[in-house]
């Protein structure tokens, strides 16, 4: 029996064969989510966080499925642990055409407490780590003619609320990021874009999912009327991640359920 037609326009839209994708944070939550969809839309993918069990687990998940995908074990909190990282990926597939840069930190003291330590890490993970495999992996995806950088950011980078702190900050700063990106590189294929998460109960959460006055009123400022899974977003990134993109870049798609809107 032959494919049905739909098959090959969906395909041709967001097929991700033959592509290698990168996924920090690919291990948990949000990233783990991302790094399953890219990879069961086709993508060979590499996944990169510390703990090496939860990246074997997650690896072993996908390659249940039949996909292509192995880890590496890096932290990012150092300029020499990302150049490190960056080497390690490209060992696996090759050089990468989508880097997703889910990896991230919450650390939010009352910002009259928030000392250099909290600073220097949250810059470090949430914003350097994307800076600098942005300009590891953006000139060769330029080079090629294809690339899709994808950052996941924050309400915290549009407005301050639950003490945003040096985390709202680090977002606010990837969201333009992602827009210089853009600007460089969309001329050469390379798409930049950022999702947006509103209140995803995953790990991160913990201190705010284990209080449930607190999830369900944060629920109740969605328009859906539920807070967000990691499975919200794999539609969202084989978009961004895809051929189907091609004329979206520089933009923050928010995957939120209303949240920022309501
Ligand atoms: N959940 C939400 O409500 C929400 C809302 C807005 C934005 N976000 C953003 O979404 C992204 C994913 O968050 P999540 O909720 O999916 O969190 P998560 O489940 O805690 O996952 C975070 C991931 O980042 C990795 N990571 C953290 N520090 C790292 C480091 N120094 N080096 C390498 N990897 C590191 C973690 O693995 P290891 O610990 O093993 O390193 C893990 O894989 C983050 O950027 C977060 O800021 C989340």
């Amino acid at each position: 029996m032959t494919n049905p037609p739909s098959s090959a326009y969906l395909s041709e839209l967001f097929s991700l064969d033959g592509r290698v994708a990168v996924v920090t944070g690919g291990s948990s939550g949000i990233g783990r989510a991302i790094a399953g969809a890219l990879a069961r839309a086709g993508a060979s993918v590499v996944i990169v966080a510390r703990r090496e069990a939860e990246l074997a687990a997650a690896v072993a998940d996908l390659e249940a499925y039949g996909c292509r995908a192995a880890w590496v074990s890096a932290d990012l909190s150092s300029r020499e642990g990302v150049r490190a990282a960056a080497e390690d990926v490209v060992k696996s597939f090759g050089e990468p055409d989508i880097l997703v840069n889910s990896a991230g930190i919450n650390l939010r003291p009352p910002m009259g407490e928030l000392g250099d330590d909290v600073w220097d890490a949250t810059m470090a993970v949430n914003l350097e780590a994307p800076f600098l495999l942005g300009e590891r992996f953006g000139p060769g995806m330029a080079e090629r003619g294809f690339g899709r950088i994808i950052h996941v950011s924050s309400q915290q980078a549009h407005r301050a609320f639950v003490q945003s702190g040096a985390y709202g900050v680090s977002k606010a700063g990837l969201e333009a990021l992602a827009r210089s990106q853009a600007e460089a590189w969309s001329p050469h294929g390379v798409t930049c874009n950022t999702l947006v998460p509103g209140f995803v109960m995953t790990p991160l959460n913990t201190r705010i999912s284990s209080d449930p006055e607190r999830v369900a009123s944060l629920a109740a400022r969605t328009m859906i009327g539920r807070n967000g899974l990691a499975e919200d977003f794999a539609g969202a990134a084989v978009f961004l991640a895809s051929a189907a993109s091609a004329y979206v870049t520089g933009q923050a798609l928010f995957v939120d359920g209303g949240f920022s809107t309501h």
